[in-house]
């Protein structure tokens, strides 16, 4: 039996499995946990895939528009960022900004190997300065919040649809939260993924080559590594299925037959009937109208919004009230 040194993170890992997997009814995991860094690096694959524009749609937004979005703020400006990932798309912000100022730039980002790569990724750009924040998204920009100089605003991005994890009332909820830290005129730039035809969906999130598969499954493969589990990969498969109600495409893994995993770090026995699932993430859909009364909902309006023809998506420049 391997053994881990036991950290706070794999305590609180351990904690969220435990409260996802011995309950009744609809048995969960929280999606953060896909990212770890083999969840990352296929993350980074599954938006080279022709069936998932996503991510290429919001990069097409920023490198286009980025002059126009940065002549919208009101300088100086330090920005943070929420969830940095490789970095690649906030090099047309970063690039247009250092145009006018010297930048402060502050990427939170929970996985560490995500936050190097972004780091390096972005260091060649003239007259910046990077500190990156390991942290969870509210704890980082808080610290960031209390670095601030006077006179500097915040300009915050929230970008890849990241927030259609949560669902529509929580996602509210967070923006409004982001929105305390916050002080009137600061922004925020979200990215917000659109509506579009279920089929389209499906194939987005359960593409052919089975990347998404992989990504999916890793999330069980990592409980095995950290969590000493034994769950037979083999016995799951990946499930993208469309909620019209909650307008959301959801990822599940369902077990192929009955079976029993032991999962000792956490303490726990688990039982699955055959066909019983993992909801292991959603990623919600915005009409482009709607975004309008979010940002107000959480103390915020939206001043303009830039859409993607190719792949329906956009770009949203909120502003704190
Ligand atoms: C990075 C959260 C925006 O929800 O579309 C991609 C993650 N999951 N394929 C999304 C994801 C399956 C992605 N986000």
């Amino acid at each position: 039996m391997l053994v881990h040194a036991i950290t706070n993170a794999s305590y609180e890992f351990a904690a969220d499995v435990r409260a996802g997997l011995d309950r009744p009814g609809q048995k969960e995991l929280p999606s953060k946990y896909l990212y770890d860094d083999v969840g990352s690096a296929l993350f980074e694959v599954i938006s080279h895939l022709p069936e998932y524009g996503l991510t290429r749609a919001d990069e097409r937004l920023l490198q286009r528009h980025a002059g126009e979005i940065v002549e919208r703020l009101d300088a100086p400006v330090a920005v943070a960022e929420l969830g940095s990932g490789s970095g690649k798309k906030t090099r047309w912000i970063l690039e247009a900004l250092s145009r006018w100022q010297r930048t402060f730039y502050y990427p939170v980002e929970i996985s560490r190997s995500a936050l190097v790569m972004c780091e390096r990724e972005l260091s060649d750009i003239d007259s910046i300065s990077i500190v990156g924040f390991e942290r969870e998204y509210l704890d980082g920009l808080l610290e960031v919040a209390a670095h601030r100089q006077r006179n500097q605003h915040l300009f915050v991005l929230f970008l890849g649809s990241t927030i259609g994890n949560f669902d529509r009332p929580a996602g509210v909820k967070f923006l409004a939260e982001v929105r305390r830290i916050l002080e009137p005129g600061d922004s925020l730039l979200l990215g917000t993924d659109l509506e579009k035809p279920s089929a389209q969906l499906l194939k987005a999130y359960d593409d052919e080559i089975g990347v998404t598969a992989a990504f999916n499954l890793n999330l069980l493969a990592r409980i095995n590594r950290e969590l000493d589990a034994d769950f037979d990969l083999s016995q799951f498969v990946h499930v993208a299925r469309i909620n019209h109600e909650a307008r959301s495409v959801e990822m599940h893994l369902e077990s192929r037959r009955r079976q029993t995993v032991r999962i000792p770090a956490a303490d726990l026995r688990v039982e699955f009937m055959e066909g019983e699932t993992i909801w292991t993430e959603s990623s919600h859909k915005y009409s482009s109208e709607e975004v309008f009364q979010m940002a107000r909902a959480a103390g915020f309006s939206c001043e303009a919004q830039w859409i993607d023809e190719q792949w329906p998506f956009a770009e949203n420049l909120l502003v704190a009230e």
